[in-house]
């Protein structure tokens, strides 16, 4: 299928309400937000669990996140191997995810208060922009996280070319982006607002990568489940993560 440009205004900033958003990601409640979370947690858990070689390198990271960035400091690494993230991976529950092994309260707010402590900023991001960061000045950072953001972000496939080289300003040498997104999505609503997003293939995201400068180390994609397919509020058809390198 040709891909479309995607012609609508940038919605985000006056309706885009974070925590209506997080109604898709209630464990075990909402089929396309677990498929989202099962596919997205089994990858990142494969990519950064302690042998996997990627962690190893990242003093610094970053995530690009609701259209805001953090900042990860040299604790990162120290913190990241804390987590759960970096636990034996389940094929059949990745995260650790299903109910029967949801921690305790006090569990919870022990991992909350980790996460918090290995965050050491949070900036305002946007991936339109050549600096996305500015008026901030960051040093350049061992790997950036952004999900399900590109497609959201950007207008045309020209302006998502344009993105992945503005990302990649945010990198050293060698750093690595750890992208991940949906497929031939054209919009996602979040409560009863309607939010366009350009549609993204494979052949495109290869190509735009590696224009952009990146060597691809890994690209893992699922077709969207059956089961989803009557759900409405999204016509994504499936789902990708990648890894790639900055080259030089
Ligand atoms: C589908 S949500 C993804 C949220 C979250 N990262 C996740 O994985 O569930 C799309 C996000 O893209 C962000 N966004 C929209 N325009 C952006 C821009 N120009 N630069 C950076 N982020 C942007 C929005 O704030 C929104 O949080």
């Amino acid at each position: 299928m040709a891909l479309q440009e995607r012609k609508e205004p940038d919605v985000y900033q006056e309706n885009f309400e974070p925590t209506s958003y997080l109604e898709y990601y209630r464990m075990n409640q909402d089929p396309i937000g677990d498929e989202v979370l099962h596919f997205l947690l089994k990858h990142y858990n494969a990519t950064f669990k302690s042998g996997a070689g990627l962690l190893q390198p990242w003093g610094s990271f970053l995530i690009c996140r609701t259209g805001s960035l953090c900042s990860g400091s040299p604790y990162t690494r120290q913190r990241m191997a804390e987590s759960d993230v970096s636990g034996p991976c389940d094929e059949r529950d990745p995260a650790g995810l299903s109910l029967s092994s949801l921690p305790s309260r006090d569990k919870w707010a022990e991992k909350e208060e980790r996460v918090r402590r290995a965050v050491t900023r949070v900036l305002k991001c946007d991936v339109l922009k050549e600096q996305p960061l500015e008026p901030a000045v960051l040093p350049p950072a061992d790997g950036l996280i952004s999900s399900l953001c590109l497609e959201a972000a950007c207008p045309t496939l020209q302006a998502c070319r344009d993105a992945l080289r503005h990302l990649r300003t945010l990198l050293r040498p060698g750093g690595h982006l750890v992208l991940s997104g949906s497929f031939e999505s054209t919009f996602f609503m979040v409560g009863d607002k309607r939010f366009p997003t350009l549609p993204l293939n494979e052949k495109f995201l290869r190509e735009a990568l590696q224009e952009a400068g990146f060597i691809i180390e890994k690209l893992e994609k699922v077709a969207r489940a059956t089961e989803t397919h009557l759900d409405n509020r999204t016509d994504y058809t499936g789902l990708f993560f990648l890894v790639a390198q900055k080259g030089d």
